[in-house]
């Protein structure tokens, strides 16, 4: 067999088919970041989760790469004015990113930072987003969209906007908000931008599908698009009529849907500007799909059409329709929100354990005279296997063993003889794994137990937390290990989380034609094994709950310095255990006095010594205070520097510098004092 080479990690883990030139794996295998692309500076992911730990900024964290945000508006800004141009399209073309993709305030001002340019905008889904936009845009070129179920006062809020010289377009998600609107004029003199949310008949595709349709939650049906029109005629608002919108879902998988829902709404775009409707903008929301899995498929965790195709359809296709009819080119809105987030965030965590079923080098137990006979009988199962016999075998020792625990149970048997059959009936399936692996046609009893056999890699984050879509709704994400990739990984796992619940856990995977339920993982021998899950930029963050109490993970955000290294530009410090216990409504301090208290009595009473009550107090205090995740304290050394202050650092400290070819920006010396460092960072 060609010894393994980081190619071949690469083909494994398909990181150059759903990385979009941001990341790849370097000659040392670890896994590099190019937030810029390809040849304008690197980061090696490895190096940067030492660096972080070395500054105190302990796993799981959270990494933003800001650069990768601008290029992604970049990118999707471009590829709609390559198609403008190619087209001859007489409009333009401007993003409102929906807010609520994610909210966090650093990914909101990068997005408006790096937008300014092509003058991008925000879309609000509800009342505080809409009022989280109006706070940040200052850009006047830039456009609010409102969504979203309207009362009263988010209308009029919106309508006020525009008086601080905000575009906001409010858009109509059903027929009653048509009616408010024309009341706020009437009656308040309020007016501005309007536009209307319509249901096509033509539907998305993939797992968001039925947000688009006849039957979706929001739009105007064609019906009530023609009252609209005459209602707001009547109240001499048509002109007030701009926008026309509409959305079939997120993640559309098929380019067939966005050509489809482009061609309805492009007809009934120049039938209401026909029926009086001065509209300037076309807004086809979001849907935009991230090909998480990389196989360019219509498969719900994948693309089959790429950026260019999605930006030249929609531009060709309105483009034509406004033609034929002399209709002028309106402006075009975009929604996308995952396309642009969400390859700028990686999560990383550290793997804290393994429980390995799939060991090869287990060793056999040891069978006595005095065992029961059916151990005897496992062994020379276990003997016997070959190619040819082990479906037979496999028949056998699983019979075997449910004998045995029978027995166990009517009492006949011991708990040891138990155990030594279990240990005994595992080793004879990893002898068969091991022969079915060089078979092309595996046998389905086999293929069967092959599902089942992998190992447990604990590690350090809640799925709830920081993967929730992969919970709730079974959305898949690239996970890979950050280095020894130059490596082969033999095991194959699953990722279990710290929560106690069963669900806790990343056993689905991607893969470029079918889903994986393990993930080819290394040999855990206890040193630090970074596993980073890549593309979680969108909805992730705030969909994420407290399970079990974790809180928010650290979240660091990274940006390419200009000599070449990176830089650390915000960092956001996850929650502490007080933070989620306050969000519970608890008061630390009263917890702090009740259990003080409780110590007090089990003093008096001789049940603990003065040595104890302070170690309680102590692991208390600092509890309380730390954060929710495990933070590893004791694969650090400790270091006490010249003014005595006690650190952790590294056993190898690591040279700089880390980046390809380039000095770091930030050199801290893993030993450095703490105040020193900080100030550095
Ligand atoms: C109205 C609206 N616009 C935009 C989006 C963003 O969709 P995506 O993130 O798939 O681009 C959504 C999300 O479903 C939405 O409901």
């Amino acid at each position: 067999m060609d010894k393994w080479t980081v190619h071949d990690a690469d083909e494994l883990y398909n990181i150059s088919r759903w990385g979009e030139g941001f990341f790849s794996i370097n000659s040392d295998g670890h896994v590099i970041a190019h937030p810029k692309g390809q040849g304008k500076g690197d980061i090696d992911l490895k190096y940067l989760i030492e660096d972080l730990e070395d500054r105190g900024i302990a796993l799981p964290v959270l990494l933003r790469f800001s650069d990768i945000l601008a290029r992604r508006i970049e990118d999707v800004s471009l590829a709609f004015a390559g198609a403008i141009k190619e087209y001859d399209y007489k409009g333009s073309y401007q993003s409102v990113v929906p807010i609520k993709v994610n909210q966090q305030k650093h990914v909101v001002e990068e997005l408006i930072t790096s937008g300014r340019p092509y003058h991008l905008g925000l879309e609000a889904g509800s009342k505080p987003e809409l009022l989280a936009a109006i706070g940040m845009i200052d850009d006047p070129q830039a456009i609010i969209v409102c969504n979203g179920y309207k009362d009263f006062e988010y209308l009029e809020t919106a309508l006020l906007s525009c008086k601080i010289g905000l575009r906001t377009i409010i858009i109509c998600d059903r027929f009653q908000e048509i009616v408010d609107l024309v009341r706020l004029k009437n009656e308040r003199n309020l007016v501005g931008p309007i536009g209307v949310r319509c249901k096509l008949a033509a539907k998305g595709a993939g797992r968001w599908s039925e947000s688009g349709g006849e039957f979706s939650k929001f739009g105007l049906t064609a019906n009530e698009l023609v009252k609209a029109v005459d209602l707001l005629a009547q109240n001499n608002m048509l002109d007030q009529l701009k926008c026309l919108h509409f959305h079939i879902g997120s993640q559309v998988t098929a380019i067939r849907a966005v050509k489809g829902a482009i061609r309805e709404a492009s007809r009934l775009f120049v039938d209401l500007y026909k029926m009086g409707a001065k509209l300037e903008y076309l807004d086809v929301g979001g849907g935009l799909a991230v090909d998480y899995d990389g196989s360019k498929t219509n498969f719900a965790s994948s693309a089959n059409y790429t950026l260019q195709e999605y930006a030249t359809d929609i531009v060709a296709e309105l483009g034509a329709a406004c033609s034929r009819e002399d209709v002028p080119h309106p402006v075009i809105l975009s929604e996308s929100g995952r396309a642009l987030v969400a390859h700028h965030s990686v999560l990383v965590f550290n793997v804290l354990g393994v429980n390995e079923l799939t060991q090869t080098d287990a060793l056999l137990p040891e069978v006595t005279d005095d065992d029961h006979e059916i151990l005897h009988d496992l062994k020379e199962l276990y003997t016997n296997i070959n190619a040819k016999n082990f479906v037979e075998i496999y028949h056998d020792a699983s019979e075997a063993k449910d004998q045995l625990t029978n027995l166990f149970t009517l009492g006949y048997v011991s708990l040891r003889e138990r155990a030594k059959a279990e240990e005994m009936f595992l080793a004879c399936v990893r002898k068969m794994m091991a022969l079915a692996e060089k078979l092309e046609y595996v046998p389905e009893d086999i293929e069967r137990i092959q599902k089942k056999m992998f190992d447990t890699y604990y590690c350090n984050f809640s799925v709830f937390q920081s993967v929730p879509d992969h919970w709730a709704v079974g959305g898949l994400f690239p996970v890979m290990p950050l280095h020894r990739l130059g490596e082969e990984p033999k095991r194959r796992g699953i990722i279990a989380d710290l929560t106690c619940d069963s669900d806790g856990k990343i056993a689905k995977f991607i893969d470029l034609h079918d889903v994986n339920s393990t993930l080819a993982l290394h040999n855990f021998d206890g040193s630090p094994y970074y596993v980073g899950v890549f593309l979680v930029g969108a909805y992730q963050e705030t969909l994420g709950d407290l399970h079990n109490l974790f809180g928010d993970t650290n979240v660091v955000h990274v940006s390419l310095s200009e000599t070449g290294g990176y830089r650390i530009t915000h960092h956001v410090a996850g929650d502490t255990v007080a933070d989620v216990l306050e969000y519970m409504e608890y008061e630390p301090k009263e917890l702090i006095r009740r259990v003080r208290m409780a110590t007090e009595e089990a003093l008096s009473s001789g049940r603990m010594t003065f040595d104890e009550v302070r170690a309680l107090m102590a692991r208390y205090e600092t509890g309380l205070s730390g954060y929710t995740y495990l933070e590893g304290e004791d694969q650090m050394l400790t270091v006490t520097d010249q003014n005595g202050q006690t650190t952790k650092a590294r056993e190898n400290p690591r040279q700089f510098p880390h980046i390809s070819g380039v000095q770091a920006a930030v050199p801290v010396s893993p030993v450095a004092p703490v105040a020193e460092t900080a100030a550095q960072t």
